[in-house]
């Protein structure tokens, strides 16, 4: 039947019960409404609100909740960040890994089966990894993945770059906290290599506008800083106005390369002068005077110098207090990183690298094996 239709049965004169009948549905609809409307939402004050709720509680009502949510987020919080009572618990070793006894055709077999046993996206799917047991300094970190070397992308393969440090980024701490609220922000490296290997990326990815750049490198030959600098406002296309970061491939501002200081020197846990040694710690603490209420980020990468310069920091108390965060190459034999030369570093292992690291996080240092 069409609309038309029921109008004009409707409106008949001698269908006026029905039209009455209207009347009193329609009349029934509009009282529903308004009684509604005043029960349940005149106390609306925010409209986002009043769209996504049905039911909206008043200003009270809210502000309980409120204090509600913020409790349960403090006691969640509370709850996850508090240290580990136990060094060990610090290693991340858990007994689904790698045991490091077994090699060869069984270590496949044992691995083929807890693959296809237990269904785990870490295993496989995550380039980031999974979060460590034990927390440090109150914060997340990653969980030490000694079956990839610690280098989870290129491991897995999602990535041909062995240097890929893809995995660390969520994992900073400065994107945790903000260190740009310190007066003084610094970037150590110790080993820089050439420019491009780490000091780029830090200015160019860390979340912290370093006030100063300390970089260490033996090898003259290696470092080059870039001849041209970059320089957002005027890196425009002569002619047009809207085309700004347009001509060339983007650099490192001139500003940030000022900020550089290289040091054609070694980086040791002592001095020697004629060796071209430097102790690092004294540098830290005399040269730069670098203090706890400053920003300090390191990353080392010293071919294996970095045992007798760890265990010096792990032995003073100071230095987990000045360095925020630490990210060190830490060198070991393995068969698997025969290929890039590591044998010469036996008979240090893969465990006493993990161990290192795990030890450092015990002490408070809020380290990731680099890269
Ligand atoms: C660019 O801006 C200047 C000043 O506003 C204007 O005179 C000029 O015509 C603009 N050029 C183009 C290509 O739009
Ligand atoms: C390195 O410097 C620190 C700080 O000045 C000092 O305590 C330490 O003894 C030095 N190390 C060596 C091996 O001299």
């Amino acid at each position: 039947m069409s609309s038309m239709g029921v109008i004009g049965e409707l409106c008949s004169a001698n269908k006026k019960l029905h039209v009455r009948l209207l009347y009193c549905v329609m009349a029934a609809q509009f009282i529903y409404i308004a009684v509604d409307h005043f029960v349940y939402h005149n106390r609306i004050e925010d409209p986002l609100l009043g769209c996504a709720c049905e039911y909206c509680p008043g200003p009270v009502a809210w502000a309980t909740a409120r204090a509600r949510l913020e409790t349960a987020i403090a006691e969640s919080y509370a709850e996850e960040r508090k240290p580990c009572k136990l060094r060990e618990d610090y290693y991340d070793e858990s007994e689904d890994e790698e045991n490091e006894a077994g090699s060869g055709e069984q270590l496949v077999q044992v691995m083929k089966r807890k693959s296809t046993e237990q269904q785990d996206a870490w295993r496989q799917m995550k380039w980031v990894g999974q979060p460590a047991a034990c927390p440090v300094r109150g914060k997340v970190i990653e969980k030490l993945d000694i079956q990839k070397n610690f280098r989870r992308g290129y491991a897995l393969r999602f990535v041909d770059d062995v240097e890929d440090k893809t995995h660390l980024l969520p994992w900073l701490l400065g994107s945790q906290i903000d260190l740009n609220r310190r007066h003084r922000r610094v970037y150590i490296d110790l080993g820089a290599n050439r420019f491009r290997t780490s000091v780029e990326w830090f200015l160019r990815m860390y979340p912290c506008d370093f006030t100063e750049v300390h970089a260490f490198e033996v090898n003259r030959r290696s470092w080059r800083p870039p001849r041209s600098a970059f320089d957002e406002v005027s890196n425009s296309m002569p002619g047009s106005n809207d085309s700004l970061l347009v001509r060339k491939k983007a650099g490192i501002a001139e500003w940030m390369l000022q900020r550089v200081h290289v040091y054609y020197k070694r980086a040791s846990h002592m001095d020697d002068e004629a060796g071209g040694l430097v102790n690092i710690t004294r540098f830290v603490k005399e040269e730069l005077g670098l203090r706890r209420e400053d920003a300090v980020v390191v990353k080392m990468d010293i071919e294996g110098n970095e045992w007798s310069l760890l265990k010096a920091w792990m032995e003073d108390p100071d230095m987990p207090l000045i360095v925020d965060e630490l990210f060190v190459e830490v060198h070991y034999a393995h068969p698997s990183m025969r290929a890039f030369g590591w044998d010469e570093f036996s008979p240090i292992t893969r465990q006493d690298a993990r161990r290192l690291l795990g030890d450092l996080r015990w002490k408070g240092f809020y380290v990731h094996a680099w890269p």
